[in-house]
């Protein structure tokens, strides 16, 4: 009955792409490689406590006002001047948008662009979250594969040419929510090209840019926009803590007015006491000597995770190695199924756990593949899960191929 008083973009017949993402085992033994969490032993708890006792003395009763719909200036500054250093973006304050998250961003751009059925490229496979968000307006997606140095770009000038009529095209340019892939230099130039050439909308969607392990961030692909078609999104969920629930956008023209009109009948403003206290933190301490510690330890977890790969899992396994960010991505021979392997055997007699490939295409098609996150793990779990994972993996492909 209630059903039917439910929006379709809610409809519960169709699952969320968010929706069990990440599978409950109570089970002592329990090694999770599914959510993407950052390492919270090296938040910066009290840096940010005095962060926070900073910015209430400064601004006092001011600082809990109704401020800007874009958000707080100061922090504002600051960002666009760190994506001019780090990513080569020449922007000021007045195009920066603080967010709720970078999920509120991709959330506010498909509000901002999408009618139902509006023609939309992702990369395949891609970030759950913006497919979530997306799902929402009814899009039709066109999956663009990727290649170890970003999409490809030949599939998606097919793809163009065949859709003209596409709008949107979103991508994760830096240490790939799922893959660990990274765009190189000269696709982020040539996808600005492509975007010129087809008219649409890049969404380039970047919260790991900073934690290249051995690397400095690369040009963003906004660095090459010529007509403020690339909207450029970010977090500190990654380089800070997720808590904060900070993320931000730079856009231009009549797109960031477009954007800015959503983002107030959406929430009016972001929470100015966080941005606030953000800015005193970043003032008071060096962002990027942080960075660095959470660089040292998850380029030591994730290569505990290629190890383990190469030590435990059958050579049919193939496997990307991540240089940077949060993710690895394995591809199994096409008869496994990674969501039932899952749920009939890792979880109940390994009691480990990954996030399967079904829920990073658009439409929920390819089932041979799974991300492993492992930057919450110490390395010897890591091993542990991964030696339980691999002795499944291995007895599956071995039950799929018997032998004659
Ligand atoms: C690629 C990507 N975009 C956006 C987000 C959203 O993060 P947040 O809203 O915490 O900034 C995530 C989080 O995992 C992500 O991986």
């Amino acid at each position: 009955m209630m059903k039917d008083l439910l929006a379709q973009r809610v409809n519960p017949d169709v699952p969320s792409a968010l929706s069990g993402l990440f599978p409950k085992d109570d089970d002592p033994r329990a090694i999770s490689f599914a959510a993407g969490s950052p390492n919270e032993d090296l938040f910066p708890v009290q840096a940010m406590h005095t962060a926070f006792d900073t910015a209430m003395i400064n601004h006092g009763a001011h600082l809990f006002q109704y401020q800007t719909s874009q958000g707080n200036a100061d922090l504002r500054d600051q960002l666009a001047r760190r994506i001019g250093k780090w990513g080569q973006v020449q922007t000021t304050r007045d195009h920066v948008v603080l967010t709720v998250g970078g999920q509120q961003a991709l959330e506010l751009v498909a509000k901002t662009l999408l009618n139902p059925g509006d023609e939309v490229v992702v990369e395949a496979p891609s970030y759950v979250g913006a497919l979530a968000a997306f799902d929402l307006y009814a899009p039709t997606y066109y999956g663009v594969p990727l290649q170890n140095d970003g999409i490809d770009l030949n599939a998606l000038e097919d793809t163009l040419k065949q859709h003209p009529n596409i709008k949107l095209l979103y991508t994760v340019p830096d240490y790939h929510n799922p893959t660990g892939i990274t765009m190189s230099v000269a696709k982020r130039q040539q996808l600005v090209a492509l975007a010129n050439k087809y008219d649409f909308v890049i969404l380039e969607d970047s919260p790991y840019r900073d934690l290249g392990y051995e690397h400095l961030p690369l040009p963003a692909v906004k660095a090459f926009d010529t007509e403020g078609r690339v909207i450029f999104v970010s977090s500190m969920s990654k380089i800070l803590m997720p808590g904060l629930r900070t993320g931000w956008m730079v856009a231009d023209g009549g797109l960031l007015t477009a954007i800015l009109r959503a983002r107030q009948a959406s929430d009016l403003e972001a929470n100015n006491i966080v941005h606030a206290a953000i800015d005193a933190y970043l003032t008071a301490n060096d962002l990027d000597a942080h960075v660095d510690i959470l660089k040292a330890d998850y380029q030591r977890k994730c290569a505990a995770m290629i190890q383990s790969l190469e030590d435990y899992f059958p050579d049919e396994a193939t496997f990307t190695r991540p240089d940077g960010g949060f993710f690895d991505w394995v591809t199994l021979p096409e008869e496994l199924d990674a969501d039932a392997l899952l749920s009939d055997t890792i979880i109940p007699q390994a009691h480990v756990s990954y996030v399967p490939s079904t829920n990073f295409y658009p439409d929920r098609n390819v089932r041979n593949g799974f991300r492993l996150s492992f930057t919450g793990l110490a390395p010897e779990t890591i091993d542990e899960g991964m030696h339980r994972l691999g002795d499944q993996i291995k007895a599956a492909l071995h039950a799929a191929k018997p032998v004659v």
